[in-house]
């Protein structure tokens, strides 16, 4: 059984809800998970036996707390099993929802120097609701070049669960040593 702590970057909570959701899938097959913002100075990283960080996308970047953190704990991060999960709309798009085809995993693992051997992409919500009014406006007109829903009482996730827990089983995978 590993201990695997879960560290999310947020803006909304979904980052969040899917780090919950691993946690409790990796709980179910008897691993101990916690899961954590990234920016939490109480958790010791170097107390657990794997890490995964996942984070969303906003105006077309991660939170730079990402990559602070992974370059502050570079060598750690190196020495354990590690994974790593973007959270993205553009990630509804079945062409762009892989490590290999996001532009937002591909781009953050340029600037990383840690390159985990488990990567993963998960698509977004969007919930005109919740944003303020600029940030709405924006983000129907990017759904409107891009072809998506425009309807400002539009509140949908496009997250694939199943994804999510095949990732747990992944994550597992690799935390107990076996492949990923
Ligand atoms: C203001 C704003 C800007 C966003 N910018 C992007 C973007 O540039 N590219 C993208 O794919 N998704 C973008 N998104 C979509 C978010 O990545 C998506 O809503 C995701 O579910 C947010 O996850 P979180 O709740 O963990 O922050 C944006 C969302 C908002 C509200």
């Amino acid at each position: 059984m590993a201990n695997i702590l879960l560290l999310y970057s947020t803006n909304f909570g979904l980052s969040r809800q899917i780090s919950e959701r691993l946690q409790a899938n990796l709980r179910e097959q008897g691993q101990r998970a916690e899961v954590a913002p990234i920016a939490d100075a109480s958790v010791d990283p170097k107390a657990f036996d794997a890490i995964v960080i996942g984070a969303s996308v906003k105006h077309g970047k991660h939170n730079p707390a990402v990559l602070d953190f992974i370059r502050t704990h570079q060598p750690l991060l190196e020495s354990k099993p590690s994974a790593l999960f973007s959270v993205n709309l553009v990630a509804r798009k079945p062409a762009k929802n892989t490590p290999q085809t996001n532009p937002y995993l591909k781009r953050l693992l340029a600037q990383s120097p840690w390159k985990p051997k488990l990567l993963g992409v998960f698509a977004g919500e969007l919930d005109y609701s919740r944003y303020g009014p600029l940030d709405k406006q924006m983000m129907r007109f990017v759904m409107w070049i891009n072809k998506g829903p425009t309807d400002p009482s539009t509140k949908v996730k496009f997250t694939n669960w199943s994804e999510v827990d095949r990732f747990a089983g992944q994550v597992a995978a690799l935390a107990n040593g076996r492949a990923a």
